[in-house]
């Protein structure tokens, strides 16, 4: 049984992703966001979801966000690249904090993003610190749910906002094994619908927006595949970071939702003002 940073980390991924992107027809000296983006968005819908949920939260230049559990760097780019944020991403992948701050520099963002090693269950942060929390397809690896939410209350100032983008549990049973974010369900913790609810309210936020992405997500798993059948697997890819089993990875998380084993999920809660 692996742990979290063991599902996660890889040796030299780095030069990996550069190779591929190369083999790719990219300019690795001149790499653009979205050269990187089927790779650096880890997670369902990638920037489409990343920039519809930047566009819900409204935010501006100059913004504090912190992203919990920011894995190669692409959502925290795109949110300093298009709206001029200064964002932290805090990540248990130590390899991954190290890919992210070197595309960050690659991609000339590093005056704005900046990544560190931790836990979200003991962020190395001051309370009240942050204008934006955001977290995209983490707390599905984190079993200690009252802690999480209670940390991300206490970094965030009064007023600002926490945006989720998260995989839960639905009623049709358990997700089939493996999934990208767990091999086996010793590292998987999906929340129902109602358990997040009752675990944002008791850490003290106002839920400002509730929105069951999961239609969306299927047809982007449609286009998706049928994208694949056109053109073949593409050479840049979660592939890259999931290894062999990926595929089977991706065909469980497909069965699994269409069973309503689980469901995709934004939303948009508040700390109170005072
Ligand atoms: C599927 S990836 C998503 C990465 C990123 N949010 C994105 O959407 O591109 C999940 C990430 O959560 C991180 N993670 C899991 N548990 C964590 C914890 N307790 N504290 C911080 N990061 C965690 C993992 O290391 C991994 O990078």
């Amino acid at each position: 049984m692996l742990n979290v940073e063991q599902h996660y980390s890889l040796d030299d991924l780095e030069r990996t992703i550069l190779q591929a992107l190369k083999k790719d027809g990219k300019d690795i000296d001149q790499l653009i966001l979205d050269d990187l983006a089927q790779i650096d968005e880890f997670h369902i819908r990638g920037s489409e979801a990343t920039k519809e949920m930047a566009e819900e939260i409204g935010l501006g230049a100059g913004m504090q966000v912190l992203d919990v559990g920011s894995g190669l760097g692409g959502p925290s780019r795109r949110l300093a690249s298009n709206y001029g944020c200064r964002v932290i991403g805090l990540d248990l992948t130590d390899a991954y904090c190290r890919v992210a701050e070197a595309f960050s520099r690659r991609l000339g963002l590093d005056h704005l993003v900046s990544y560190r090693t931790g836990n979200a269950l003991d962020m190395p942060f001051e309370d009240m610190r942050f204008d934006v929390l955001w977290t995209q397809h983490t707390a599905m690896n984190i079993g200690e749910k009252t802690q999480f939410y209670s940390e991300m209350y206490r970094v965030l100032k009064p007023g600002g906002h926490l945006a989720i983008y998260d995989v839960i549990a639905g009623p049709g049973g358990e997700v089939y094994y493996p999934v990208p974010w767990a091999r086996d369900p010793s590292i998987s913790f999906l929340t129902t619908d109602d358990e997040l609810r009752h675990f944002l309210e008791a850490a003290g936020f106002n839920i400002m927006s509730w929105r069951d992405t999961t239609d969306t997500g299927l047809a982007w798993f449609a286009a998706k595949s049928a994208q694949i059948k056109k053109q073949g697997k593409p050479i840049v890819g979660y592939h890259l970071l999931l290894g062999e089993d990926f595929p089977q990875m991706a065909r469980n998380q497909l069965r699994s939702f269409k069973e309503s084993r689980m469901a995709l999920l934004q939303v948009i809660a508040a700390r109170p003002a005072k």
